[in-house]
């Protein structure tokens, strides 16, 4: 497929959060790609609505590299980044240095490379946006995942330097959820304790994340800012 009009890139998009935000899109009328690592039901119903989907495993610089080689055959523009992918992977004993490099290559290596080699491609946009997709917990620190919160804080990090780097054509910023959407395995006491944490108590879905990313592509004064949607849980 090749597209004319700038296309937004929404990563690791095969679902949940990421999946609702790419259909999301495609009803505002945005012409799509996704990226996906395992083949899901819902990319099904993204290629019927026109999306392209390009594999992708950014667990390692050449998974990144390959991709990013990939989308430049099917376009030499982008409307907006959005940088959704993520593994919720917690360190074991023995295999920690490893997770740590698996998640600093998801959360950091993958946007900093993608953001330096698709830069040309979003400078053919007006307006053009980064968002990174991040995490509330990076705001205080996690006893049980310290790699998975270190590679998001790294994340909110990129957001500064590369808002400083791209302005004023490109806009960047972040979302920093906290819980949006409980895996299907959580069990009733890890639902309750965690739903404890916020001030507003729910479970709000995917929605909030899309208002957030709506709200940053189209707000022309805003750069370099992380929106946290958190519900409240820096006040308890
Ligand atoms: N859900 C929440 O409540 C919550 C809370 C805080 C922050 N967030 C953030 O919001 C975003 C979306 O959350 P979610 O719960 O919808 O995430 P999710 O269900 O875990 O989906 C993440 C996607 O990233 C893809 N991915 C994982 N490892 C990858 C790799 N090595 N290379 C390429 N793609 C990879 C996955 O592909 P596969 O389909 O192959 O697994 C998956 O589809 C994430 O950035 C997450 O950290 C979510």
């Amino acid at each position: 497929m090749s597209v004319s009009a700038a296309p937004v890139l929404i990563t690791g998009a095969s679902q949940r959060i990421g999946l609702y935000c790419a259909e999301r899109l495609l009803a505002d009328g945005h012409p799509l790609i996704v990226s996906y690592r395992r083949e899901r039901e819902g990319l099904r119903r993204l290629r019927e609505r026109g999306a392209l989907t390009l594999p992708a495993d950014f667990s390692s610089e050449a998974g990144i590299l390959a991709f990013i080689a990939e989308l430049k055959t099917h376009t030499d523009r982008l409307r907006a980044i959005v940088h959704n992918a993520s593994e919720w992977l917690g360190e074991t004993p023995g295999a920690e240095a490893a997770a740590f490099q698996r998640l600093f290559s998801v959360h950091m290596l993958a946007p900093y490379l993608i953001n330096l080699h698709c830069a040309e491609l979003l400078r053919r946009s007006t307006p053009a946006d980064i968002v990174h997709i991040s995490d509330d917990v990076a705001r205080k620190g996690s006893a049980k995942r310290p790699a998975y919160c270190a590679s998001k804080a790294g994340l909110d990090n990129l957001t500064l330097s590369f808002a400083a780097k791209f302005a004023p054509q490109i806009k960047v910023n972040g979302i920093a959820p906290a819980l949006i959407l409980f895996n299907p395995e959580d069990d009733a006491d890890y639902r309750a304790k965690t739903l404890e944490k916020s001030a507003l108590g729910i479970e709000p879905g995917p929605q909030v994340i899309y208002q957030s990313l709506r709200y940053l592509l189209d707000n022309p004064y805003v750069t370099g800012t992380t929106l946290t949607v958190n519900g409240g849980r820096h006040l308890k």
